[in-house]
């Protein structure tokens, strides 16, 4: 990777250390260029037929950018506002209800947890929980979906090999996934891959996709369709579910979203995703064994972007580094403060980070 033409990409890098990106990725000069031109064309030209030949264009290219980047058909690609709703649509549309379990960790980001508590409160189905490292061996007769993280978001820690052999289906939360690390929805084996748009893809918020595997395509109910998911909107009533992941496509998207997601994505892959995933992996193996040497507690993590150390005051320690420019994150009600460490970053930023942690 030529670091420096990177780095050159993201205006924020100039003057900060940003380290941030598991919550939203910097934004790349291109995207900001793309939203001012999505703005431009609905203001100078009106949001015409025009404007809505170009939405339904840049949606077809999403809807392929992401499906190349998780390995799979765009056709079981739908474009979503977040990983969260991507969580929703599957949780809404799967038939569950009374006498049936959802597997989960209990401390899985709330994007998870939320809807899994609306499907116990309103549909009666069991929650259970087990150590996210331990979640395989905990699936029992009444498991109906295992429903975690690909890349947990307070250590940065790898599903555990298994899940996709434990005999139910599975649901993977991948907004720590999909951008950061390789990402082969065949291989990891899941029926479902939600992720967001706005963190390791360096997109708006508002923008995101989830992958429904083929043998879900007939089976998974569409919730709350709108007038984006039918085949033909104008056949009123008879209107039929669009026939491939389509119908699971949220109705929130202008091209003042599309088209800076769509720069991002661009962006970054003008550089190579392999060599960007592996150059951001390879930093935060580095700022982990440095954390290490500095007699830091490191959560045992995996080959991924997220290292999250033990601090005694997890609020201050983010505080006194943000005075020095350098922005991280704590976590409520965990002991950790967490560094997201993307290809864009380098040694500087780092140490930076480490300067300020004296
Ligand atoms: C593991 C995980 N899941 C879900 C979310 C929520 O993502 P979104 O805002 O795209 O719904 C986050 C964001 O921090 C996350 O880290």
């Amino acid at each position: 990777v030529d670091v420096a033409a990177l780095r050159s990409q993201f205006p924020v890098l100039a003057q900060i250390a940003y380290l941030n990106s598991g919550t939203a990725g910097p934004v790349p000069q291109a995207a900001l260029d793309a939203a001012v031109e999505a703005w431009q064309v609905g203001a100078r030209s009106g949001r015409s037929a025009a404007y809505y030949e170009r939405l339904v264009a840049a949606g077809c290219r999403l809807r392929e950018l992401y499906a190349g980047l998780l390995g799979a058909d765009p056709h079981d690609v739908a474009l979503t506002s977040s990983t969260s709703e991507g969580v929703v649509r599957v949780l809404a549309g799967l038939d569950l209800g009374p006498g049936d379990e959802v597997l989960t960790a209990p401390d899985e980001h709330p994007g998870v947890l939320g809807p899994l508590i609306t499907l116990r409160d309103r549909r009666g189905v069991s929650i259970a929980t087990a150590p996210f490292s331990e979640l395989a061996g905990a699936v029992g007769p009444a498991t109906k979906l295992i429903a975690c993280s690909h890349v947990s978001w307070s250590t940065g820690a790898v599903m555990p090999d298994g899940l996709a052999d434990a005999g139910v289906p599975l649901l993977l939360d991948g907004a720590q996934g999909l951008g950061a690390i390789p990402v082969d929805v065949t291989e990891l084996g899941c029926d479902f891959y939600a992720a967001s748009g706005q963190k390791w893809l360096c997109g708006p918020l508002g923008t995101g996709s989830l992958w429904v595997s083929p043998r879900w395509r007939e089976r998974l109910d569409s919730v709350g369709l709108t007038y984006v998911n039918l085949d033909d909107p104008g056949a009123g009533l008879d209107a039929a579910p669009l026939p491939d992941a389509r119908r699971h496509d949220s109705p929130a998207h202008g091209l003042e979203a599309m088209l800076p997601a769509i720069a991002a994505i661009e962006t970054l892959g003008a550089f190579g995703w392999p060599q960007v995933q592996a150059r951001a992996t390879e930093l935060a193996g580095l700022l982990a064994a440095e954390l290490e040497d500095r007699g830091r507690r490191v959560a045992p993590r995996g080959r991924t972007t997220l290292v999250s150390w033990e601090a005694d005051d997890p609020k201050a320690e983010v505080a006194r580094l943000a005075e020095r420019d350098v922005v991280v994150r704590s976590f409520p009600r965990m002991p950790y403060v967490r560094a997201a460490v993307g290809a864009w970053n380098d040694e500087s930023d780092l140490e930076r980070l480490l300067a300020g942690l004296g």
